[in-house]
């Protein structure tokens, strides 16, 4: 089968998800790609078509070790109708667990066809230049792997009839899925001598905890801790002050030092 166009479909607060997929179809080598971003609240919106000759990678980060429930959402509302999918899941150097499983078994639910999946690692969202967690990632040699992905991608589906029969694409993990983000009613704060009100933080929010009045006013109960807020203001105006988020960051600096490096299912290793 000839890949014609390729659309990446993504969560990506942070944008090391968003990098990754754009590193895969850089690998695909087709002149029509089209992005979808879904980290947005108007990305919870948009009821989409797919049409069979596509290739579609479907991107999301890892929270506790699962999808985190706003991409489940936003991948919802999507329908397929047989397009040939990639999932894939970018972590933060812990762990992936069954995030990839479930974002597999979700595209099949949507109607994609599985072809091949990834876990890839992006710097983690609780880093910082103080307390790092694989910083920086993904970096060079990430990136040469997830384009590398792209061309096994693409030989792989270019060898396919398109009367092959759908094959099962087998990836580790647990179901009954376990885990999921901890549930914690916390948010980063802003530290006001040093906000300019620029309205940055409140439009990078994926679920619109962020209001701008003269001042940033946070609304605790919405907030997902994706740190987009933190690693988008201008003026590192926006940080934790929480014994439990210092407590955890400073667990993942000590105890996720070791580099992990991607894994690809479907194709060679
Ligand atoms: C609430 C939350 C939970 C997370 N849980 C995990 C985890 O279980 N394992 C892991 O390795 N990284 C974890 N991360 C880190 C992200 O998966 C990682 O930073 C990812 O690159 C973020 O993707 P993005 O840049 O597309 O937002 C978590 C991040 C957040 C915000
Ligand atoms: S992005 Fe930073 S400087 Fe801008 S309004 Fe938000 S906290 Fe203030
Ligand atoms: S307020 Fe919470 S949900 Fe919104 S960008 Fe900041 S960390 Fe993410």
């Amino acid at each position: 089968m000839e890949v014609k166009k390729v659309k990446l479909i993504y969560f990506s607060p942070t944008g090391t998800t968003r990098k990754i997929l754009e590193s895969i179809a850089g690998g695909i080598r087709v002149e029509d790609v089209e992005q979808i971003d879904l980290t947005l609240p108007e990305g919870a919106e948009q009821p989409i078509q797919f049409f069979s000759d596509e290739l579609v990678l479907i991107g999301a980060p890892v929270y506790g070790g699962r999808l985190p429930i706003d991409a489940i959402n936003r991948f919802k509302s999507l329908k397929a109708d047989g397009a040939l999918a990639v999932p894939i899941v970018v972590y933060g150097n812990r762990e992936f667990e069954d995030s990839l499983l479930e974002l597999k078994d979700l595209a099949v639910e949507l109607g994609f066809h599985p072809v091949a999946g990834g876990a890839f690692i992006g710097e983690h969202s609780f880093a910082t230049e103080e307390v790092p967690i694989a910083n920086g990632r993904p970096d060079s040699l990430d990136v040469q792997r997830a384009t590398d992905f792209g061309a096994q991608i693409k030989d792989k589906v270019t060898a396919l009839q398109s009367s092959d029969v759908p094959m099962n694409l087998e990836i580790p993990g647990r179901f009954p899925y376990e885990g999921g983000a901890r549930s914690m009613t916390v948010s980063p704060v802003t530290r006001e001598d040093i906000c300019t009100v620029c309205g940055t933080c409140a439009s990078r929010c994926p679920t619109a905890a962020i209001s701008i009045n003269g001042s940033v006013t946070t609304e605790v109960e919405l907030c997902i801790r994706c740190c987009a807020c933190i690693k988008n203001c201008p003026t590192r105006a926006r940080v934790w002050q929480d014994s439990t988020m210092e407590t955890i960051a400073n667990w993942l600096n000590e105890n996720c030092a070791d580099r992990k490096e991607p894994q690809v299912f479907g194709v060679d290793a």
